[in-house]
């Protein structure tokens, strides 16, 4: 922490009083999450929304997450990332166009297929969704939202990520011939027509690069150096790695699982290490919490203490996120549906 800027963000939050919220991701580093006046997963995150009165919301986490509070806020309400920078790169492999394109493609043979995107995307995939009959998932909710959207249709596009689409279809016990992954290129999809109209769920081919790290195999050695350790993962795992975890779930439910074990125990935890290691902290003394290995989002890392209080000290003439109107109504219709099916 470097105290100097710390107090100028405590000055700032002073003089901006009920006129300021700042938001972050469980992934943010603690020099950030000790300024926020919320922190939680993304589904905590966007259902907070709704509460906020403040006119700037300051979002501290990856722009999609910033970019999903612009297409709840009210109003007159301006949200702000102190990095625009900030990517998810599993939200980019997941182009609008091409999505549009293919939902497209795959309604050309008379199939009613209801596209179902993670929360990880942006706001003109989401607006792609809701123009479809579409809606939005958050790793907290995935079960539930792809229950609904096979009730929708004749089948389910889930996209980007294709970990947390297998994960989920595992949970819901849809076997993997009624899975179909897409051969997506960058100029395009080759549709396998007779596979897709064969699957239930079709999978974009997306995945995080910081999740798909977590392997089975350091799940088994881990298994072997520490025996009767615990070991929970984040559903952007690999299938493999979470059928070989004790237990996956969002930021929120590793923080609950770690919460509930009992004292003493040992936990290794497959995720963002930042939220990991606070864990590490908080329960210090009482459970050993470890990296099931190491693992950082270099975009979560953009934000920076020293980027948040430029940003406030100068909030006035920021340039809020801008979601444009013909964007932001299908995209609020996608995310408001998932908020409405589980209120
Ligand atoms: P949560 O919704 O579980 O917080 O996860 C968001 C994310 O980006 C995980 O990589
Ligand atoms: Fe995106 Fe992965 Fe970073 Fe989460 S951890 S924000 S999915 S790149």
């Amino acid at each position: 922490m470097n105290t100097t800027i710390s107090s100028v963000i405590d000055r700032h939050r002073r003089r901006l009083g009920d006129r300021l919220a700042i938001l972050a991701h469980h992934y943010q580093h603690d020099d950030i999450v000790r300024h926020a006046d919320h922190v939680g997963d993304s589904l905590e995150l966007s259902r907070k929304i709704a509460d906020l009165t403040a006119e700037y919301i300051v979002f501290c986490g990856v722009f999609f997450m910033a970019e999903t509070a612009a297409i709840l806020a009210a109003p007159g309400q301006k949200v702000l990332i102190p990095d625009a920078k900030a990517a998810c790169v599993m939200s980019d492999m997941a182009p609008h166009e091409l999505v549009a394109v293919i939902s497209r493609n795959l309604r050309s043979t008379g199939r009613t297929v209801v596209p179902l995107t993670y929360v990880n995307s942006s706001a003109r995939v989401k607006a792609v969704c809701g123009r479809l009959g579409g809606s939005v998932c958050t790793s907290a909710n995935a079960d539930t939202m792809l229950a609904w959207a096979l009730g929708q249709g004749d089948g389910v596009l889930f996209l980007p990520d294709r970990m947390l689409g297998a994960n989920t279809c595992d949970r819901l016990g849809i076997p993997p011939e009624k899975r179909h992954i897409l051969d997506i290129r960058r100029h395009g999809a080759l549709i396998d027509h007779q596979a897709a109209a064969a699957a239930d769920v079709l999978l974009w081919p997306g995945r995080c690069v910081i999740h798909d790290k977590f392997t089975a195999e350091r799940i088994r050695a881990v298994r072997l150096e520490h025996p009767g350790a615990l070991v929970a993962v984040h559903p952007e795992c690999p299938p493999e790695t979470v059928a070989a975890a004790d237990a996956a779930g969002s930021t929120s439910f590793l923080i609950r699982y770690v919460e509930n074990a009992p004292k003493g125990a040992t936990i290794f935890i497959g995720t963002e290490e930042n939220l990991v290691l606070r864990l590490a902290q908080r329960h210090a003394g009482e459970k050993t919490i470890l990296p099931l290995r190491t693992s950082r989002c270099s975009n979560m890392a953009k934000i920076t203490e020293e980027k948040l209080a430029a940003q406030l000290a100068d909030i006035e003439s920021q340039q809020p996120v801008a979601v444009p109107d013909e964007v932001r109504e299908p995209a609020k219709t996608a995310v408001t549906r998932m908020l409405d099916v589980c209120a």
